[in-house]
């Protein structure tokens, strides 16, 4: 099988490809991805002993020629990780959102379309559904109500494959996943952000309350559930994907201050962010019993494995806490954190 992966450079791309080439050992990946700030080849160290089993082409899901280009040669099925993935940078900027996971996604579809490719996986988010009260959990049949710019654009992109499989008859299938966390997470969402600040001894910024409830799942049960999609989902059909592990943000906080041996006094409850989702919660019966998903991970086990990776991996961090990262860390959490506290969790 011949496998088109985009986004195979962030987080959840390249755990992917490296759970695939593991597993499967006729497969061969093609691998797009533009190494936006969030794409790093680095991730994908580990390729190296499947050689030529893993290509990587630097590129845009939105260029139409080069996309053509790979897909004329014989691409079996397509797997689109490639997204603008932060809430945050949304509303600091909407434009790349709007190009690369709506655009980005009808380009994709529309070379599926001429090269008759057999199956296209969109991942998605449960953040399409929007906000949920106190109880209950998103199930499929949920309308679409997304609140910020970039679970906006994943909504859209969401429509844009149902209709090309009603339209045009694609084999398309589309995966809703709750909150990831693992290995080789971009230092800018919650977890990683603060496993690292705390670190060094710089300040957690946690937005309102710190009440808002996420939905976790380790990012290795994600990619075993796009691999089941991919081979066995149902064309047409829609797959939340989670695993039961619903936490306030600060109780996730304080866990991994009492794991690195840090004082809570590093905690800092700042501005909150504009239309802040209250709570997420994922209802995966579907996978579960159509397709025998299961998540392995515990969420406790999940997390210190994390909290270690992050330990031992130092010099990766470092380098991505870095460059384009301090200009955004400026611009989103200088005044948030009263000015010159902020330029600890820059790494100074
Ligand atoms: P990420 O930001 O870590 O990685 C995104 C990757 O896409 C990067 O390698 C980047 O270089 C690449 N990319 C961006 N624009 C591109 C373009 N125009 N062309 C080609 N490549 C481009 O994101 P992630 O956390 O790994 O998320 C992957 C996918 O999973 C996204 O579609 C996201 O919406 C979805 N998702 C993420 C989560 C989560 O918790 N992280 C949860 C559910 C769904
Ligand atoms: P995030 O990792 O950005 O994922 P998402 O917003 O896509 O769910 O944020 C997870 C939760 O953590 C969310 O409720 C916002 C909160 N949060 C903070 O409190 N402080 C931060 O600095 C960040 C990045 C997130």
């Amino acid at each position: 099988m011949k496998l088109l992966v985009t986004g195979g450079c962030g987080f959840i791309g390249s755990n992917f490809i490296l759970e695939m080439l593991a597993e499967y050992p006729d497969l061969y990946i093609v691998n797009l991805d533009l190494l936006t700030y969030a794409g790093n080849f680095e991730n994908l160290q580990d390729t190296i002993p499947y050689g030529d089993r893993h290509r990587f082409v630097r590129g845009d899901i939105a260029d139409r020629e080069l996309v053509d280009s790979l897909m004329c040669n014989g691409i079996d099925a397509v797997v689109n990780f490639a997204a603008e993935s932060h809430v945050d940078r949304s509303i600091i900027d909407a434009s790349a959102f709007v190009r690369t996971n709506v655009l980005g996604t009808q380009v994709l579809l529309d070379a599926c379309r001429r090269h008759g490719v057999g199956r296209f996986v969109q991942v998605s988010t449960d953040e399409v559904y929007g906000s949920l009260g106190p109880d209950g959990a998103f199930t499929e049949c949920h309308p679409l109500a997304p609140n910020s710019p970039y679970s906006a654009t994943k909504a859209a992109a969401d429509l844009l494959v149902r209709s090309y499989h009603k339209t045009y008859g694609i084999d398309a299938v589309i995966t809703r996943c709750s909150n990831n966390y693992g290995p080789y997470q971009f230092p800018e969402k919650l977890i990683p952000l603060m496993i690292t600040n705390a670190m060094v001894d710089a300040p957690l910024p946690v937005y309102g309350d710190g009440l808002n409830v996420r939905d976790w799942i380790h990012v290795r049960d994600h990619c075993r559930a796009v691999d089941l999609v991919l081979r066995k989902g149902c064309a047409g059909s829609v797959y939340n994907v989670g695993a039961n592990s619903e936490y306030p943000n600060i109780e996730i906080v304080r866990y991994i201050l009492s794991r690195l041996g840090k004082p809570e006094s590093l905690i800092r409850f700042v501005k909150d962010r504009p239309g802040h989702d209250r709570r997420y919660a994922m209802d995966a019966t579907l996978i579960r019993e159509e397709l025998g998903w299961e998540p392995e991970a515990d969420f406790e086990s999940g997390l210190d494995q994390t909290i270690c990776w992050y330990i031992e991996h130092e010099t990766w961090w470092r380098r991505v806490k870095s460059g384009e990262y301090l200009t955004y860390y400026d611009t989103w959490y200088t005044e948030r954190l009263g000015g010159k506290e902020a330029g600890i969790g820059r790494g100074e």
